[in-house]
């Protein structure tokens, strides 16, 4: 199968195989990128699958509009553009059932860190962040120009486990007095200022790969929308059908882990309930441990070092599920 331009999708076979994809059977791809996933799910289910495919990115939209055009895609391939907290309400829109399951393939496809008018890598032109740029919430540049010191630190520390998150929110706070964050290049360089003077040598990866991150996961609220979309596959996948996540860094990791640890327990009633009303574990889990990409794909795609697989089923359950948000 041609690899998409640009993006090599991670871990392919891994997710066509726990999802278990079989000709007729059809899919969401909530975080279709650049369609790599999308591609390898049609191809297995052909000669009648079909492939739901959403992204947050207009611009991701808009190139897999085109993909759905090659006819071995057509009919079978739809586009839609939204974050993948709505896929319940654009699956329903679209009268499409995900008999076989959902993918979420979080985070940013090498595309959107590469390109510098995406605004999302170190040499980004604007300081942005958001994957919908028309997306009326603050950008990056909004936080860090703005926010105060104290939240900027715990931003920093929070959903980037920076160990420097104080020095660096003071140093931005310093400096946006002078002039105001916007691009990706000056906040890098405060931040690679801050890592010199606290440990003198140069460290093995960017010393702003932390902080641009945090960002990126607060500007997107990255976390609230994975337990949304979590919460929803609850009520959107039929039973028998699965859903696989494949997370990049911790944070994200221990929210699908948790989760799908909570759903299949046999009860998650109260301890001291005097009966158990919840209807006893709605999720069976696919992959005790994450399935993480061997040696040889590590090596053909460095970016895909930090993958982390994990799939569950939705199990034949006759009890409603009451929605938690
Ligand atoms: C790692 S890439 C996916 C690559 C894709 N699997 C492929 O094979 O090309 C992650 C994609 O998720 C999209 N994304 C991130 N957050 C999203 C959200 N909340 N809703 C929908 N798409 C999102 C990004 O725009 C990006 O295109």
């Amino acid at each position: 199968m041609p690899r998409p331009e640009g993006h090599q999708p991670v871990l392919v076979a891994e997710v066509v195989s726990g999802l278990a994809a079989a000709p007729g059977k059809h899919f969401i791809d909530g975080t279709a990128g650049n369609g790599g996933h999308t591609r390898a799910l049609l191809s297995a289910t052909a000669p009648d699958g079909q492939v739901l495919a959403i992204d947050w990115d207009p611009s991701a939209v808009a190139r897999l509009k085109v993909i759905s055009q090659d006819p071995a895609m057509k009919e079978r391939m739809l586009v839609a553009h939204g974050n993948f907290t709505t896929m319940e309400e654009v699956a329903r829109t679209l009268g499409f059932t995900p008999s076989g399951g959902c993918l979420l393939d979080l985070g940013l496809s090498s595309l959107q860190l590469d390109a510098p008018d995406a605004g999302f890598g170190f040499d980004a032109e604007r300081l942005d962040f958001r994957f919908d740029a028309t997306a009326e919430i603050p950008t990056a540049a909004d936080l860090v120009n703005r926010m105060p010191v104290g939240k900027l630190a715990d931003v920093l520390r929070t959903y980037g486990e920076e160990p420097l998150a104080r020095p660096i929110a003071s140093a931005i706070v310093r400096l946006r007095e002078r002039e105001p964050f916007r691009q990706g290049a000056q906040l890098a360089a405060v931040v690679a200022g801050v890592y010199r003077h606290h440990y003198g040598k140069p460290s093995r990866r960017h010393p702003a790969t932390r902080t641009f991150q945090a960002l990126r996961i607060a500007v997107n609220q990255e976390l609230e929308n994975i337990q949304a979309a979590l919460h929803s596959s609850l009520t959107l996948l039929p039973p028998g059908a699965r859903i696989a996540v494949i997370s990049y860094h911790s944070l994200e990791d221990r929210i699908v882990k948790q989760f799908f640890r909570e759903y299949a327990r046999p009860c998650r009633c109260p301890s001291d309930a005097p009966r158990c009303t919840c209807g006893g574990p709605y999720l069976a889990v696919v992959t005790r441990k994450p399935v993480v990409p061997g040696d040889a794909e590590v090596a053909a795609n460095f970016r895909s070092r930090s993958a982390k697989l994990r799939i569950a089923q939705r199990l034949f359950n006759q009890t409603p599920l009451i929605k938690q948000t």
